[in-house]
Formats: structure tokens, sequence, C-alpha cells
């Protein structure tokens, strides 16, 4: 599978060369494909807060590379740069708050800066850790492709229909998505008959980005409104929700896109099984449970505004773009390092014991 899967990819969304980091302008698509450069942790840390580049593996990649780009500044200004870079780090974990691979790149990044020696070209190591996160990620996808496959495989592995969330494809990773992956390697197998995307209200991540990589690969993809869940589930022959998640706790609870919750609610009032996939960067263990996770609040205009018009009454909206699904709902959480089913605190502390499997 993972040679099919390469030779399907056709999206990248973040690019690293020529001393710059370029980021397909996710705001834009499906219309246009505008790449964006940019050259400082600042313009990095607004193009994650605009959404420029989004999706939480997305996000720690480019924070990484913003990094990179901060310590090139900071080097050539002299003095203490690594003092100086401090402002850096601050700046891009500010950027947004739920997706823990943020954080999680941003420690990588500074343990590397912990661990040079006198004699390490420090710009280089750094650049070399991003890049390494970057390509650890493509990987993670595929090794996860693989194992949510034999996991559909072996619960039921006839031609089926599946319904994904938000968007977690190549434009939200460093590569081929991760419960995108799954749905992709799925589809390769002969194994999925029509994807139902959510629209993923308000800023449509499922009709605006995963109905666009989906159908640039002529997997058979129908939007549906975020509401029509239910019904779907009960008249579609729905086997599998498949979603992505921002934030994992040490229990199993998973953060992932505002609606995640009530389609694992409603899943499980219709027997259909609920599948997070995540890498390991996912995992937050030093949170017990889901509601240690701070849940982004945007702002009420992306609800009450359609491309800049006013809809909405003029009144207050609340827009928490996050929500957090107990891990009693979920049947499986597949990583690259294994796949938890019916994940608890035990099984959760037992798989991040274990080594990647590629
Ligand atoms: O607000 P977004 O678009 O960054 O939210 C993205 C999601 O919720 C995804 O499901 C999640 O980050 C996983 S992406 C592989």
């Amino acid at each position: 599978m993972r040679d099919r899967l390469l030779a399907a990819e056709k999206v990248k969304a973040i690019d690293w060369r020529d001393g710059a980091l370029y980021l397909l302008d996710q705001r834009a698509l499906p219309f246009e494909e505008t790449w964006l450069a940019y050259t400082d942790a600042a313009g990095v840390a607004q193009a994650i807060k605009q959404m420029v580049v989004r999706g939480a593996p997305a996000i720690g990649i480019s924070a990484a590379y913003g990094l990179v780009l901060a310590a090139r500044k900071r080097f050539a200004a002299g003095g203490d740069w690594k003092a100086a870079l401090e402002a850096d780090f601050s700046v891009l974990a500010g950027s947004r708050p739920t997706a823990v691979n943020l954080f999680w790149a941003l420690n990588r990044l500074r343990e590397r800066l912990d661990r040079l020696k006198p004699a390490d070209d420090a710009l280089a190591a750094l650049e070399a850790e991003a890049i390494a996160i970057h390509e650890s990620d493509r990987e993670a996808n595929l090794t996860m492709a693989q194992l949510g496959v034999d996991l559909i495989r072996k619960h039921q592995g006839n031609v089926q229909a599946l319904l994904t969330h938000c968007n977690t494809g190549a434009l939200a990773t460093g590569g081929f998505g991760t419960a995108l992956g799954v749905i992709r390697g799925a589809w390769l197998e002969g194994m999925v008959e029509r994807v139902y995307a959510d629209e993923t209200r308000p800023w449509l991540q499922g009709s605006r980005l995963t109905a666009w990589e989906l159908a640039n690969e002529g997997i058979p993809v129908t939007v549906n409104a975020d509401s029509a869940a239910a019904h779907l589930m009960k008249t579609k022959g729905i086997t599998w929700v498949i979603v992505g998640a921002d934030r994992i706790t040490a229990n199993g609870d998973v953060a992932n896109k505002i609606g995640t919750y009530q389609l694992a609610v409603t899943a499980m009032h219709h027997g259909v099984r609920f599948m997070v996939v995540a890498p390991s960067s996912t995992i937050d263990m030093s949170l017990a449970s889901g509601e240690e996770i701070p849940i982004e609040e945007r702002d009420g205009s992306e609800l009450l505004e359609i491309g800049g018009k006013r809809v909405g009454a003029d009144v207050e909206a609340f827009n928490p773009v996050f929500d957090v699904t107990p891990a009693d709902l979920i049947d499986a959480i597949v990583t690259e390092k294994g796949i938890v089913e019916r994940p608890d605190t035990a099984k959760m502390a037992l798989l991040m014991c274990r080594k990647r499997l590629h």
C-alpha cells in the first residue's frame, strides 16, 4: 500500500526551500492555489493564527520551520542569540492553543538546542530537526494508513460508506493525511464505495478542502451538512466514522474539530464504529483527561458572516472550534505506534512505551 499511496500523492501544503517556508494558502482553496513565502517567526505565527496553514501536524511542522527561520535571524544579529530566540518560541506557541503538535514540535527544537555541543553547527542542527519532524510525519501517515485499513478489514472488509469530519489530509499533515490517509488506503484497496464529508462549519474544511483533495484523486465524495450526520448514519449504510485529532489525553479523550463529539454520540446510537487516527505527536500524556484541554474560541464573525458578508442577525456568536470526545465513545485510536481499541489510561500508557512501527 505504501508504494501505491506514494504513487497517488498529488497535494502538498508545506515546502521548505531556498531559505524560506512556503505555505499553500488554505483560505483560498479550492478556487486558487496560491503559495505564500515566510521568512520569520512572526509571519509563520500569523499564518497559523489566520489558518493559511491548519491541521494539527501541519501546524507543528510549520512552527518548527518558523523557529529555524527565527534562529537564523537571531544568530546573524549576534550576541546571546539563544536567549533572544525565547521571544520567537513564545510568538509561535501563542498562535493557536488546542493542537498539541505545535508545542510538541517547539519542544523538540528546544531539546535539540539544549543538546548542542560547542563544535556543532547550531543552525544546521535545528534545520535538520525540523526536516526530521516533517519527514517522520509523512512516514507516520503511511504507517497509520496501513493500520487503519487492516482494522477496517478485521471488522468488516467489504465495500462501504465512510463519514469524515474536517480536513485531515495532505493539507493538514506532512504528507498523506491521518484519517484521510486511512480513507485513501481503503479506497486503493477497493473497500470504499463513497466518502461522506461533513461540510464542517464554520470554516468549511470539509466542503472546501477534504472534498477537493478526494475529488482530485477520483475518490467518490459527497458533501453533507454537519447536521445531516445522524440521518446519514441511519440511511446511507455508514460503517465507520473516521476522524483526526488535535490533542489526545492520557485517558484517551480526544479533542478534534467542533462537531466530532456529537458524531461520536450519534455513531454509538447507530452502531457505527468510530476511529480516531493521529500520530503520537498528538498525544499529550501530561493531561489526565480532556477536561484539561484548552479549547480555542474564534471570532463570532466566522459564524455570522460568509465571505465577509453578514448573514446572521446582529447578535453575539459562540464559536468554539474544537470539542472533546470522551474515550468511552471511541472504538479505536490508530497511531504510528499501533492501535488502541476501546482506549483507557492503561492502554494509552502501554502504547506510549512502544516504538514507532516504521
Ligand atoms: O481548525 P483546524 O482546521 O486546524 O482543525 C483541524 C482539525 O480539527 C483536524 O481534524 C485535526 O487537526 C487533525 S489534522 C490531521
